[in-house]
């Protein structure tokens, strides 16, 4: 009783992307990429704002396109405040939807016929293939490294392989930046040459800035060089594509958009509340404001905006989430350290990535690696989620709080059947 296209959306969801997974109770949950850490700043300010906000009318249907305008008026403000934009944003730049994915899914629908491709980087986070093929049909051509890229050139070299090699027309690129999952952070250099490739190619370049503010910068591991199971970033610092000069690059602004949502900087991916950002494209910002009509609810709306519209608090929030994802994410970094596993020091986001599987990995080690945390009442991400050509990787959040965090780490020395116990040290946060 099912459509031709959803019966076959339904087979590929099968092969290609895992459904999610549903842990049985008690199972420590250290595979989502929540921000568990900024929420005692966050709840209470959503729920006065609710509570002296919420009004009769609000239970009415939304009128406008693309969002409520008080909304948008404090979302531009909040924009222009922490991703300094070349160009100022206006609430006409903006277009709000359930959640960063949903954005994802009508842009891609909005740009890209059926067949098309785009280009995304690997390890990638499982959700970009389903927003792009799952109704879309679009195809994701993926982009990989044996070696990783020192310089802007050999960077662009490899997405020029790739879509040479594309067998469908490619009609964009998805960047991730700060990068899920390996939590490290793009040259700006690189952006820029990534840029260009896309005028050079006519293609869009659509940026998921969704962890830009949890950007907590080089945590202490990565100051140790010599440590040759450490993964240092080039960059410490995020900037926006917002913040980039197009005109200098020669670069149509038309072509350029960006992806934001709530759900992580604010550990609010119940509130389901993302952005479209395209400042140059009246057609697409439209088309995706009718295909967003009705859906984000007003009671996300009235919480977001009330968090949104007091920018001096909401910088204090966000600094106090940093340093406690840094002391979180240096917590994680010295366990890991201290078992010998290698993984990427991250400086941005709530995840990292390590080689729990070790060196000698394959698709079965991994496999039974999953299971063992799973007897141990903890849930992991496998690499395998996120299109990692390399076995052994797993991603794990560390934005937890300190009990929640401490134990995921003793289930997992259980997991690991170490010989040796790591020892925390004192909860800073
Ligand atoms: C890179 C990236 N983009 C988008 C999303 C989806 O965000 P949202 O909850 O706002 O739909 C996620 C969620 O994990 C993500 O990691």
């Amino acid at each position: 009783m099912l459509s031709g296209r959803m019966k076959r959306g339904l087979s590929w969801l099968s092969d290609h992307a895992s459904a999610e997974p549903t842990h049985p109770k008690g199972v420590l949950e250290m595979d989502m990429a929540e921000n568990w850490l900024v929420r005692p700043d966050v709840l209470p300010i959503m729920k006065d704002a609710v509570e002296l906000n919420l009004k009769q009318q609000d239970l009415s249907y939304s009128q406008e396109l693309g969002g409520p305008p008080g909304l948008l008026q404090v979302s531009a403000s909040f924009f222009n405040h922490f991703f300094s934009p070349q160009v100022a944003i206006l609430p006409e730049h903006l277009v709000t939807s359930t959640g960063c994915a949903s954005i994802l899914e009508t842009l891609i629908f909005s740009i890209c016929d059926t067949g098309d491709g785009l280009l995304l980087e690997t390890p990638m986070w499982d959700g970009f293939a389903v927003t792009s093929t799952l109704r879309n049909n679009v195809r994701i051509c993926p982009v990989r490294y044996t070696r990783r890229p020192t310089n802007a050139a050999e960077f662009i070299q490899h997405y020029s392989e790739a879509m040479k090699n594309a067998t469908c027309p490619i009609r964009g690129l998805i960047v991730c930046n700060p990068h899920n999952p390996l939590g490290q952070i793009y040259p700006t250099v690189w952006l820029e040459a990534l840029l260009q490739f896309c005028e050079t190619h006519d293609i869009h370049f659509i940026s998921d800035e969704i962890y830009a503010l949890s950007n907590f910068g080089a945590t202490r591991c990565s100051q140790d060089v010599s440590n040759p199971d450490v993964v240092i970033g080039l960059e410490t610092k995020f900037t926006s594509v917002l913040a980039i000069d197009l005109k200098r690059l020669e670069v149509d602004p038309a072509r350029v958009h960006i992806a934001y949502s709530t759900s992580k900087d604010f550990g609010s991916s119940g509130f389901r509340l993302g952005y479209l950002i395209t400042q140059s494209n009246p057609g697409l910002r439209r088309a995706l404001a009718v295909l967003n009509r009705f859906k984000v609810s007003n009671i996300s709306s009235i919480a977001v905006a009330a968090l949104f519209s007091n920018l001096q608090t909401l910088e204090t929030v966000l600094n106090s989430s940093k340093s406690r994802l840094r002391i979180a994410a240096e917590t994680l970094e010295n366990f890991l350290s201290f078992h010998q596993i290698a993984f990427y020091s991250p400086v941005a986001g709530c995840f990292m990535w390590a080689r729990f599987g070790g060196e000698l990995a394959t698709k079965e080690t991994d496999a039974e690696l999953l299971e063992k945390f799973a007897a141990a009442g903890v849930a992991v991400a496998a690499g395998s989620k996120f299109n990692s050509g390399e076995p052994g990787w797993f991603r794990l959040t560390f934005a937890l709080p300190w009990k929640v965090l401490i134990e995921g780490l003793r289930r997992i020395e259980i997991a690991m059947e170490a010989k040796r116990h790591w020892i925390p040290e004192k909860s800073q946060l």
